[in-house]
């Protein structure tokens, strides 16, 4: 019989995104935090980015790094088709099991599975983004190590290229984790090389609050999976029964009108030095 064990400690982010539990409802959840990151931030793609890089008048290319189900690429398509804007667009995903069948994606939408953070990466990849795209991949760093993840992007792009990152931290209900470093992403991106790196904090807006709360309550179901069930581990702080039963309790609050919202979206904009 297992002993003592904490949510953390069974948490593993490489095994959390490839279970079979990753399924259609995690791909809603996705369509409708894209639309709250979206309503929070008001744009796709900064549009100081897309001037500089409308001005050197070429086809771009723009990598989505965990891109999920590619909600974020094909609106971006959707967004340079009207404004006349050519370029390819790429997606990877360790979990291929929410992407959009290839008969539904615009021709110059690809997504495919690889996990971005294994090496070496696959050398038709390298230097030849214009930019890259990062979004939500804060469960993926509970240690706060963002060394493998800015790698990778600084591999993919071309000398110049952007980075842009969006996130919002998930560690205000969560003991054990610590998302700090979303605060200060700029000065990690500088740190690391990139330069002009620049930060900029929006609130999320009170009419979003309903939409943010399902979000974090669809999460917060899926963690159940974490604590174990009494009859395996009988002295955990915290078993399955007890944390199901903390759940339908949130849900309740939320029905009386208690907000999950984590207060703030974090976007941040980095080069590749030339
Ligand atoms: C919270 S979701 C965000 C998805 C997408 N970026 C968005 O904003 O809609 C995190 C994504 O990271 C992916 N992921 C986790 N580890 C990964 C890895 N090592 N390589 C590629 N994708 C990964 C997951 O499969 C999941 O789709």
């Amino acid at each position: 019989m297992a002993t003592s064990s904490s949510h953390v400690d069974n948490y593993d982010a490489s095994k959390f995104w490839i279970a079979s539990a990753r399924n259609f409802r995690t791909s809603a959840r996705l369509h409708l935090q894209h639309f709250l990151f979206q309503n929070t931030i008001g744009y796709l793609l900064e549009p100081i980015i897309e001037e500089s890089l409308v001005a050197s008048s070429r086809p771009l290319k723009v990598a989505d790094l965990a891109c999920g189900n590619g909600i974020w690429l094909t609106e971006l398509h959707s967004h340079f088709a009207k404004n006349n804007i050519s370029a390819q667009r790429d997606g990877f995903d360790i979990n291929p099991v929410n992407f959009p069948d290839a008969a539904y994606l615009p021709d110059s939408v690809s997504i495919k599975q690889l996990d971005i953070l294994s090496k070496p990466l696959p050398a038709d990849l390298i230097g030849i983004y214009d930019v890259v795209h990062i979004r939500a991949f804060v469960s993926v760093i509970p240690d706060g190590d963002l060394t493998p993840i800015l790698s990778v992007a600084s591999e993919l792009l071309k000398p110049g290229g952007f980075l842009r990152w969006e996130e919002t931290r998930g560690d205000k209900w969560a003991q054990g984790i610590n998302n700090e470093w979303v605060d200060v992403l700029d000065t990690r991106l500088g740190q690391f090389g990139f330069q002009d790196a620049r930060l900029l904090s929006q609130e999320k807006r009170k009419q979003d609050y309903k939409g943010w709360t399902e979000d974090y309550l669809m999460v917060w179901e899926e963690c159940a999976a974490f604590f174990l069930p009494k009859s395996q581990a009988l002295d955990a702080p915290l078993t399955r029964e007890v944390w199901t039963e903390m759940f339908a309790n949130s849900v309740k609050e939320t029905e009386q009108g208690v907000a999950v919202h984590q207060g703030k979206v974090v976007t941040v904009v980095g080069r590749r030095p030339q």
